[in-house]
């Protein structure tokens, strides 16, 4: 087994850092313990979700706007636990081929941005 240092990973395109990463992920030990995405980087989450989500998202909503769907307005998720729950739901669905690295980058992104739940 190769193992590469993540610190390359900043340095390829989106793509192969997703697959890089789900690899290193692989490859290292993980609690899921982490509490309200401590772990989850927003930025690398923001580029997974515009990649991988947003367009099904935007497609749904009447304006094009698929983060309207996180507003108070539109959300059915109520706290974290189920936040991390949908994210990992619609990926599955997507087959983002996600590890949970992945997901907590979303989550957070999510999290800070729209949801901004404290527990
Ligand atoms: C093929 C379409 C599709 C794709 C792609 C998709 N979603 Fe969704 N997503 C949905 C639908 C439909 C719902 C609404 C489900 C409901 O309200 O019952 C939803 C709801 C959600 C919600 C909950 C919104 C709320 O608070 O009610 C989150 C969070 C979410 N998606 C995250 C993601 C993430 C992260 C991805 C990318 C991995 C993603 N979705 C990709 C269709 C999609």
């Amino acid at each position: 087994m190769n193992q590469k240092p993540l610190r390359r990973v900043s340095h390829v395109g989106v793509a192969a850092a997703v697959f890089l990463l789900g690899l290193g992920l692989s490859l290292g030990s993980n609690s899921a313990h982490a509490v309200l995405f401590a772990k989850g980087n927003a930025e690398l989450g923001a580029k997974l979700h515009a990649k991988t989500c947003a367009s099904c998202h935007n497609s749904m909503m009447p304006d094009g706007k698929g983060e309207e769907l996180y507003s108070e307005d539109f959300r059915k998720v109520t706290d974290a636990g189920r936040l991390k729950t949908m994210v990992q739901f619609c990926a599955t669905r997507t087959n983002s081929g996600w590890f949970d690295e992945e997901l907590e980058h979303v989550a957070r992104y999510l999290n800070d941005n729209f949801y901004k739940f404290k527990k």
